[in-house]
């Protein structure tokens, strides 16, 4: 089978592309300057050339908390942009399978946890990621439109909780909540700092799973694609404080100083706990335990330092 990947140079990408399934399948994974995918027509072009059979859609502009507070603009038009025309165009074409990349961040923020996926669109989202959300919405229920006006389309769009690790972005403009908490305690440690400052009070609860799990969710469900929902969430069914990911990385990277909770900055959704049942039952289920996934991560870390 012949599969187009976008955004194979992203972290998630990279790990799908890296997955021992991936060598069953002619993967074609052309770069941002191969195929700009804010441009209808080279997609257009692209897919009647390489004519794929299926879509792993993994690009977007994806960002931590202080850059979608920063550009929610951005973050709205350049992933709505990417997301509509990647899918449209494949409509168009006639491709009839889609695994579609959607994300936690796109749940109403009070709603009763763990986040089922009925709850979508159940209420209103958490303003510090709300462009980013809306965007991803939109190419969601897009893939629900256009599978109901032809049921032979399979598109299903995969909700994954937060994630980490390998490939990771350790930008501090960039990075999300795991890459920057290693990065931070790991400048502590060499350069013997003994205090380390926590956006918030440090009990928001987050998910976060290793990132190769999500690249194994994607090539689980690939034979199965025209048996699945149009939604479903993947995770690792459990949550801790953000505070207790800061303990487990100090441990990890050997950081021994205190920690300051810095009350004024924003530290958005209180909860966001996938509920995993659907995926559970279909046979998936999560591999890497937190201390493993963070080891992994930032042993990566360290080798491009
Ligand atoms: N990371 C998470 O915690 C998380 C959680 C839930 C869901 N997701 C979803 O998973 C997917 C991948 O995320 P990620 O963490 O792998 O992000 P990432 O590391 O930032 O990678 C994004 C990818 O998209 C590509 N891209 C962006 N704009 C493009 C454009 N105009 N044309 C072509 N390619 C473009 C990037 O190419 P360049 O290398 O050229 O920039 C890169 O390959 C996204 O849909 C995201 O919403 C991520």
């Amino acid at each position: 089978m012949r599969i187009l990947l976008t955004g194979g140079t992203g972290m998630v990408g990279r790990n799908i592309k890296e997955h021992k399934l991936a060598q069953g399948y002619k993967l074609l994974t052309p770069s941002r300057q191969e195929l700009d995918l804010t441009n209808k027509r080279e997609i257009y072009r692209y897919l009647n050339d390489n004519n794929p059979e299926l879509i792993i859609h993994a690009a977007g502009l994806v960002g931590g908390i202080h850059a979608n507070i920063a550009n929610p603009s951005r973050f709205l038009l350049e992933n709505l942009e990417i997301g509509c025309n990647v899918i449209s165009e494949a409509a168009k074409i006639g491709i009839k399978n889609i695994i579609n990349l959607g994300s936690s961040c796109m749940y109403p923020k009070s709603i009763q946890n763990p986040l089922k996926e009925e709850y979508l669109l159940q209420g209103l989202l958490e303003p510090t990621n709300e462009g980013y959300a809306i965007a991803k919405i939109a190419a969601q229920r897009l893939c629900d439109y256009l599978r109901s006006e032809d049921k032979s389309r399979n598109y299903v769009t995969l909700m994954p909780c937060n994630l980490y690790g390998k490939y990771d972005n350790y930008r501090p403009e960039r990075s999300h909540l795991i890459a920057s908490i290693l990065v931070k305690l790991h400048h502590a440690k060499v350069n013997n700092k003994n205090s380390v400052e926590i956006w918030g009070d440090g009990t928001a609860k987050r998910e976060f799973m290793y990132v190769e799990d999500i690249a194994d969710a994607i090539w689980f469900s690939l034979p199965l694609i025209d048996k699945l929902p149009n939604l479903i969430n993947v995770g690792v069914g459990r949550d801790y404080s953000i505070f207790d990911y800061y303990r487990k990385a100090a441990e990890i990277v050997g950081y021994q100083g205190s920690f300051t909770f810095d009350l004024k900055k924003p530290t958005g959704m209180k909860q966001k706990l996938l509920d995993v049942k659907r995926i559970n039952d279909l046979g998936w289920f999560s591999r890497f335990s937190l201390y493993s996934g963070l080891k992994k991560t930032y042993d990566h870390y360290l080798e491009t330092i």
